[in-house]
Order: structure tokens, then sequence, then C-alpha cells
């Protein structure tokens, strides 16, 4: 282990070492050779946080690759290869002679407007546009900065789970031929539970519920604690699935202000606690979609009072919380759920396979009544698919590959700014994720997302528009990207032609066009 102090850092900077790394009280940056994570690649994400914090301003130099060697007994070739890595992300950048300069990042987006909280029916109003992103998204020639799944199997433990899959058909041939009955397979709720830990979850076996995916979670949730006619609150924007789901169910929405960096207002959503104008409430806390943020751990012990005081039932949606970017991760509100309102729901179709659609509840109080919904609904989660989930959560390889889908997102997520930065639109913002891999882009100069999307179809580039969000019309100028592709050419030429196209449409500059730093000043 090397320790380095980081006031070798900040020589010549007018930055104070604290400032550089406000997480650090110590300032000290620990380089660990024995971890998985290279040195280089630990370097370069202790600079990228530093640039992110907006500790390291754009255009600041960087110090000399032999002090920087020096201070933190690396080689030079190491801090190269650091340097190398943060150009690749888009956030340092050559000047011949000169050195290594931090470049602009994104604006951030900010607070959205005024928000009425006007109670909606999610009728079929979205149904038709969702539709039509499907069946782009599901097209095989289409380039897709758009779907929230990685459609590559690269980014999955493909070859592991098929071993795992022939190993159990070939010791256990009946497991195929048996009839999965619920509550389903108790070695795979017990692994779950030992994972859930990480997120501050004590639970055991028989508080879980296994569940068709997520989606299936969520269905599930709504059915056990509100009845037709019901309103649920919403975050805003929020996942677009939401919307057809409480249709189908009869209910009816409230959408709530959603601050792009913070999450869920909570003091809006008190109000409406006080005036009891929701009976649920359903919300990702810990990396939300599509904003790509997380609310801070008061706000999670603060929201589980809420729901605890006022006996609403949150329904947790926590699909990306093991995807946070921080390690340890931030723990899930359930973990402070004192009398069991808090409905967990998540699934592993975003981590380790998307087909085998297996997900899970902890579902407090209303433990019982959704598994009789589940049972009634699927009786079970296959056998097969079951054991081998277990076997490979059991086997120990799990945290490494989400080490690994955490470093390739966060390296994505800075490319992907760094070409909007590049092309859209001067007055572009973006979010800056917390974790997962989708983003929100706000364009200015009153263009329609949705009128991107079509001129985009036509070239067989697929992007979700914001006007998919919301039941209102504020996100028409916003778009949803999606970064857990491989970053090839073809990716990064589909976000220029999107970006030419916003230029188009709104007739303003791309950002680089004006001889204004590649990644314009953070907010
Ligand atoms: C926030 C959120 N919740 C739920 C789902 C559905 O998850 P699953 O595919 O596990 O059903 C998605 C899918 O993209 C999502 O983004």
């Amino acid at each position: 282990m090397v320790t380095v102090t980081q006031n070798h850092y900040c020589d010549g900077y007018s930055l104070r070492l604290q400032q550089l790394y406000p997480s650090n009280p110590e300032a000290t940056v620990s380089l660990a050779p024995s971890s998985d994570q290279r040195l280089y690649q630990q370097l370069a994400d202790s600079f990228a946080e530093a640039i992110h914090e907006g500790t390291l301003k754009p255009g600041k130099r960087l110090p000399a690759i032999r002090r920087v060697a020096q201070s933190h007994q690396v080689s030079v070739n190491t801090v190269l290869n650091a340097w190398q890595l943060l150009e690749d992300r888009g956030l340092i950048e050559a000047r011949p002679q000169s050195g290594y300069y931090v470049r602009g990042v994104l604006p951030a987006v900010t607070r959205h407007g005024e928000h009425k909280t006007r109670v909606r029916d999610p009728g079929s109003g979205k149904l038709d546009l969702i539709d039509k992103v499907f069946a782009a998204q599901n097209h095989p020639d289409y380039i897709n900065i758009s779907l929230a799944c990685p459609q590559d199997s690269e980014l999955f433990p493909a070859t592991r789970i098929a071993r795992i899959t022939a190993s159990l058909l070939r010791r256990h041939p009946n497991l195929i031929g048996r009839y999965a009955l619920p509550p389903g397979s108790e070695r795979l709720r017990e692994e779950i539970a030992r994972r859930a830990l990480h997120a501050g979850q004590r639970l055991t076996a028989d508080e879980i519920t296994l569940t068709h995916g997520c989606m299936e979670a969520l269905q599930l949730a709504l059915r056990a604690v509100t009845q037709p006619g019901d309103c649920v609150g919403l975050e805003s924007p929020t996942y677009f699935f939401l919307f057809p789901l409480l249709a189908s169910l009869g209910l009816k929405a409230l959408e709530i202000p959603t601050d792009p960096q913070h999450g869920l207002s909570l003091d809006a959503l008190e109000m409406l606690l006080q005036e009891q104008r929701i009976k649920a409430l359903i919300a990702m806390p810990g990396v939300q979609n599509p904003l790509g943020c997380g609310m801070s751990l008061a706000n999670k012990k603060r929201l589980a009072k809420l729901v605890n005081t006022y006996h609403v039932p949150l329904i947790e949606d926590g699909l990306y919380d093991e995807l946070q970017f921080d390690w340890p991760l931030s723990p899930a509100v359930k973990a402070f759920d004192r009398d069991g309102w808090v409905i967990y729901c998540t699934s592993f179709t975003k981590t380790v396979a998307p087909d085998f659609r297996i997900g899970w509840t902890a579902a407090g109080r209303f433990h019982d009544a959704i598994a009789r919904l589940k049972a009634v609904s699927s009786m079970a989660e296959s056998a097969l698919l079951s054991e081998t989930l277990a076997e490979f959560l059991a086997s120990g390889g799990y945290d490494h590959h989400l080490r690994t889908l955490r470093r390739r997102y966060a390296a994505n997520l800075d490319e992907a700014r760094g070409l909007i930065a590049r092309y859209f639109p001067q007055g572009t913002r973006a979010t800056l994720p917390r974790g997962g891999f989708v983003f929100w882009v706000e364009l200015p100069g009153n263009v329609k997302t949705t009128e991107m999307f079509d001129r985009l179809l036509q070239e067989q580039i697929c992007v979700t528009p914001g006007a998919l969000y919301s039941l209102s019309e504020r996100y028409n100028h916003a778009l949803r990207l999606s970064c857990c592709y491989p970053f090839d050419a073809r990716y990064s030429r589909a976000i220029q032609r999107a970006g030419e196209i916003a230029c188009e449409l709104s007739g303003l500059p791309a950002g680089e066009a004006q001889g204004v730093p590649l990644r314009p000043q953070t907010v």
C-alpha cells in the first residue's frame, strides 16, 4: 500500500488540499497495488472525482507528470496511462508544449421551474410514443443510445452463467422437470438476503418474494397497497413505464418535483402526505431513472421517517442501487424502515442476465399480501434460472463483476458527456449521474425532442424523448440517453448526429463551434 499526502498534488495550484479531496479529511489518497483496480485507474479515478466535484476547475493545468509520479511513488508510465484514460473520458486535454489541462464540463441541469402538483389520469396518452420507442429499440439495425440495458453479452457474465447452467443440469437434470412452486428457490432468497446487507438491509430469506423482473415487483406492490381510483405519487421526471402500469391498474398519478441532483423534493412530499393526497409513492432514491441522481443519506432517513409517520407505503425502486459509483454503497431507504412501510423492489436484469428476468421484493408489512398476489400472478420463478443465479451469487464473482460494470459505465458517461458538450448546441445541460448508465440532457432554444427522435429514426438512431417521462409537457425539450453500450465509433457518431440535428432545430451553434472550451463550465 502506498499512501501519499495530497498536498503534493496541489503544489503550484491555488487550490487548497482539503478542497481538492474534500471527502477525505485525512487528505491522503491511497493507491492499493493489491486491489484489482490498477494503479493508473485509481489515479485517474481520483483526478476524475476532483474534476467532477469542481475542485479541479476547467482550464487548470495538471501537475507535471514527473512530479505526480514522484509524489505517488509510481512510474511515469503509470501517470501517462492515467492521463490517457482521463483524455479518453474527455476530462483533460493535451496542449502542445504546455501540458495537460482540465477540460470544461457540461453545465448541470438545474431545478425545474414552477411545478403544479396536479392529479392526472395516465390514460393512454403516451402509449403510442412508447410503442414507437420500443419498436426502434428492438430493431437489430438501429444504433441504440436509448435502451437502458446493454444489448451486448460482453458486459454480462455470459460464459460463467453458461458454465454454471450446464453444470447444474448435468448434476441435477430433474431441475427442469420440477414444477416451481411459491415461494421459489430458498438458496436464491438466502443469497439475496446476504447481499442486501451491502445496502444496509437486514433481511431473512423468508422476507423476500422472488418476482418476474422489477416490473412485476412494482406491479404486485401497487396491487397490494392501492385500489382503482387511488392516486400514486411519482418523481418527476420518472421511469416512463410507470404510466401504463398505473393506467392498467386504474390508478391516477401525481408528479412530485424532483431535483436533478438531489432527487425527490421531501418538502413537497410532506405537504402531500399532510393533505392525504396520495395512497402510495414510487421513488428511486438510490439511482434515479432518468436523471441518474441519488438522495443524500439524510434525505433517505427523512423519507423513511415520513412514510412511517404518515403510514403511506413507499415503493422503493432500487434497480440501479448496486451500480452506484460510491463504495461502500449508500444504504437503501428500506434500511431505515422502522415499521415496514417500505416495499423494496429490484432485479438482476441490469447487472447479471436480462433474459432471466429475475427480480425480488422485500415488502415489510405487506409481505404476505404480495406473496399471495405473486402466486396467483405467475406462480414462481424458474428453478433452473433461480439456482443458476444463486450459484453465481454464492461463488464470489459478482462483486468483481459489479466493479467492472461501475468502472465501464462511469467512463462511458464521461465520454458521452464530452461528446454532448462538443456536438450539442451551446447552452445544453446534462446531469452527472451517481451511478448506473442513463443521464438526462436538456436542450436550449425550444427544441422539441420528439422531432429530433423522428429525424434520428430516419437515420436508424434511437434516442428517448423527454416527453415520455411525464404526463405533462414539461420535458419536451429533454432527452434521456443511455451509455451502457461499447463505446465505439458507431455510438460516438450517433451522438454527434443527434447533436447536429439539435443544432439545426435550435438554430444554435455547437458547443465547440465558437471557440469555447469543449465542455463549458459546470454550474
Ligand atoms: C427504474 C426502472 N424500474 C424498473 C424497470 C423494469 O425492470 P425489469 O426489467 O427488471 O423488470 C426498469 C427497466 O428499465 C427501470 O429502469
